[in-house]
């Protein structure tokens, strides 16, 4: 392209240094003594962050929505309203001992684009659309991502509204103690297409030196709830033989699921995240556990093999030690492609800004994920440290995240002609 062709955005650059002093401020809200954050969605500590970023949104000339579900948008208005609004944004919300990095990094670096177009003055075609999720994480109430889901038609909003945490709180009691529960009907609000910048949570960039993901899409995601039911016991007079001890079921189950992702491996991966003893006892056999699964793998096919080889071995590990197994799937997420000229046009941003970067897939679940199902989407990845998430040490680097900044500024200028 020849100087003149250049648009006149080419040189644009978000403030690297003000994108980080707001990752700091936010974390604040839910700190740890580790250095992480504990935000779950809807707890007081996310609704502090929420009254931040709408205060930081309005400060920045956004008008700022709240849908049934707590979603937030902020608009940017555009020369021509009557386009639907380029969307970028993620989430808030964290794991009860997560990193200061996971989604609050696509929502923050969305609003620095924001203030990187006002500071230089630039009015888009379309209007642009900033967007907090409300509970991506899936740790309090599940599944994960549910909001985006309703937004996609997945759920109603009202089949989500009487999700229950572990406490028996619902989500709509929960949206009504931290006072967001907005007017905004969920899919009320248009998006003509949808970009998420987020970390990794992988290693594959930081072991091959590369500064950019484009993503192309995400993978399958399956959660299963279970309970391994035996026969408590005491633990001083019971031998070893006449025992239904239900945690060494659960023990079995965890190696069966170990062995049966190995073998459809490398890409398939199964994790049981929670494990709760009934009545528990140092002094009595455990006659009841309950437990989480969560399986993943990029292809469907997979997700029903492991599934189906799972159930086989439970059958196995029940009758060989007389305990009772229950294996119920309560959620799906089925594979999903990102829209390619989305996807392009990440990849030519960072191209444009010099960025190395290689073409994957998302291992881990992202709004961006839900959103493909009704626009257009895609996702922007930057390395973080040592692929850890999911964990207090969660870390990027300044740079990296002003580069993954950069490469959302310029795909929404290319979106919004701006
Ligand atoms: C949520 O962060 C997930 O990917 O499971
Ligand atoms: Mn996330
Ligand atoms: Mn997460
Ligand atoms: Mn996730």
């Amino acid at each position: 392209m020849s100087e003149q062709a250049l648009p006149k955005t080419h040189n644009l650059r978000i403030d690297g240094a003000r994108l980080w002093s707001t990752i700091l401020e936010t974390a604040a809200f839910g700190a740890t003594p580790a250095g992480g954050l504990n935000r779950l969605t809807l707890s007081p500590e996310d609704g502090q962050v929420r009254d931040w970023f709408r205060a930081a949104c309005e400060a920045a000339g956004l008008e700022v929505r709240v849908d049934a579900l707590g979603t937030q948008y902020a608009l940017r208005r555009g020369r021509d309203m009557s386009l639907p609004p380029v969307a970028c944004g993620s989430h808030l919300d964290t794991q009860p001992t997560g990193g200061r990095f996971d989604g609050v990094l696509g929502v923050l670096a969305g609003l620095e684009a924001m203030r990187s177009l006002n500071d230089a003055g630039i009015e888009t075609e379309a209007p642009l659309l900033l967007v907090n999720w409300t509970n991506e994480e899936g740790s309090r109430f599940a599944p994960a991502m549910m909001a985006s889901a309703a937004y996609a038609g997945e759920f109603t909003t009202d089949e989500i509204l009487a999700k229950r945490d572990a406490a028996g709180i619902t989500v709509a009691e929960a949206l009504d103690a931290i006072g967001y529960r907005g007017d905004e009907p969920v899919g009320s609000q248009k998006i003509g297409a949808f970009v998420e910048l987020h970390i990794e949570q992988g290693p594959i960039l930081e072991a091959e030196g590369r500064t950019i993901g484009v993503v192309e899409g995400g993978q399958g995601i399956a959660w299963f709830d279970g309970s391994v039911t035996g026969f408590e016991s005491h633990a001083g007079t019971t031998p070893m033989p006449r025992r239904r001890d239900a945690l060494l079921g659960l023990c079995e189950i965890a190696l069966a699921a170990e062995r049966i992702a190995l073998a459809h491996g490398p890409s398939a991966v199964a994790t049981i995240g929670e494990s709760v003893i009934g009545a528990p006892s140092r002094n009595v056999v455990p006659g009841r556990v309950a437990f989480s699964l969560d399986v993943r793998d990029p292809k469907s096919g997979t997700l029903d093999a492991v599934e189906a080889e799972l159930r086989a071995a439970l059958g196995e590990i029940g009758t060989r030690r007389r305990l009772d197994i229950d294996l119920t799937r309560i959620w799906r997420k089925e594979p999903v492609p990102f829209d390619p000229g989305l996807v392009a046009a990440v990849e030519s941003a960072a191209e444009s800004l010099g960025l190395s970067r290689r073409r994957m897939v998302s291992g881990a679940g992202h709004d961006a994920c839900n959103l493909a199902a009704k626009v257009p989407a895609a996702m922007i990845f930057v390395p973080c440290k040592d692929g850890v998430s999911h964990n207090e040490s969660e870390s990027a680097t300044q740079a990296d995240c002003a580069a993954g900044a950069d490469v959302l500024l310029h795909t929404l200028l290319t979106l919004a002609r701006g």
